[in-house]
């Protein structure tokens, strides 16, 4: 009997330890699972997607507070998206599209602050104003004196801007009308006079609402020209047959009138009726026909940033 039971026990001891064994088994395959799963699921790539998902959320949100506008128009720049928002924010009334016009122009920034460095140099598509700024240094390729039949002595222009000119005022001469340069190209030097003479005469706010500061003005392009009659004042030149004729003829050599009426926040100057720019023919009857600043042109259609 004695016996009997000694060996009831040994069997039983021999089965809890067997039962022990795979127990321990059990767990360790299980902690060895889990530790492959958390490993696999925090990878480089696991954690690079999760990160793209959230971004995708936020940004499919972004877009949802600006009307989701990016599927109509193709001048929505995704890298501005913030600043269409914060934009947005602090003009309620104005309608998405004008937001992103706005912005596009950079007119979210304060002017002179933060500017860029003017693109397409050497090409009728560049754009100088109080955002986009050439360097000190910078003097156009193929200056070109205007024969002094169009302009006061020794007056230039681009070449090809020089040639467009002096058919534009041959064309006017031929109704007897006098389309005359009296200032184009400007280099750097010259506009610091110019401006420091406006600021000191006029204060340096009421300065900036007529003349570009220095790497600022268009006029340095090579492809502006101021213009008059030669008898009236410049000033009046609004007042004269020869800006109606203008008004109706300068697209045609790619002429455009570049600080129209109405467009003052756009261009950042006042209305002048005698300075002209030169831009190509294509691209002077599209803002001509669809009465928008170069501003708004560069904005919607260059789209060079
Ligand atoms: N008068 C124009 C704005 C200029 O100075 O370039
Ligand atoms: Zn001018």
């Amino acid at each position: 009997m004695n016996r009997k039971r000694k060996k009831k026990l040994k069997i039983k001891k021999k089965n809890f330890t067997i039962f022990l064994i795979i127990i321990i088994v059990i767990t360790f395959l299980i902690t060895e699972f889990s530790i492959m799963v958390v490993n696999k699921l925090s990878t480089p790539e696991t954690v690079e997607k999760t990160t793209k998902k959230k971004k995708k959320k936020e940004k499919s949100s972004e877009l949802d507070q600006l009307d989701n506008i990016n599927e109509t128009i193709n001048y929505f720049n995704n890298d501005y998206i913030k600043r269409y928002i914060s934009y947005k924010n602090s003009n309620p009334s104005l309608e998405t599209i004008q937001i992103i016009k706005n912005v596009n122009m950079q007119l979210d920034k304060i002017q002179y602050e933060d500017i860029i460095p003017a693109r397409n140099l050497n090409t009728p598509k560049v754009l100088v104003n109080k955002y986009y700024y050439l360097e000190e240094d910078y003097i156009p390729k193929d200056l070109e004196t205007i024969s002094s039949m169009y302009a006061l002595s020794g007056m230039r222009l681009v070449k090809e801007a020089k040639i467009a000119f002096e058919s534009l005022s041959k064309a006017a001469s031929k109704e007897d009308l006098k389309i005359i340069a009296m200032s184009s190209y400007r280099s750097y030097e010259y506009q610091v006079d110019l401006y420091n003479r406006y600021a000191k005469q006029d204060g340096k706010e009421k300065a900036d609402t007529y003349s570009g500061r220095p790497g600022h003005s268009e006029h340095q392009t090579g492809l502006a020209v101021d213009v008059y009659n030669g008898k009236t004042d410049y000033t009046n030149f609004e007042k004269t047959k020869e800006f109606k004729w203008m008004n109706s003829h300068a697209h045609e050599y790619g002429f455009i009138l570049r600080f129209p009426k109405e467009k003052e926040n756009e261009t950042g100057y006042e209305y002048e009726s005698w300075h002209y720019r030169y831009v190509g023919e294509e691209i002077a009857t599209y803002i001509k026909e669809n009465n928008i600043s170069f501003e708004e042109y560069y904005a919607t259609i260059i789209k060079d940033w």
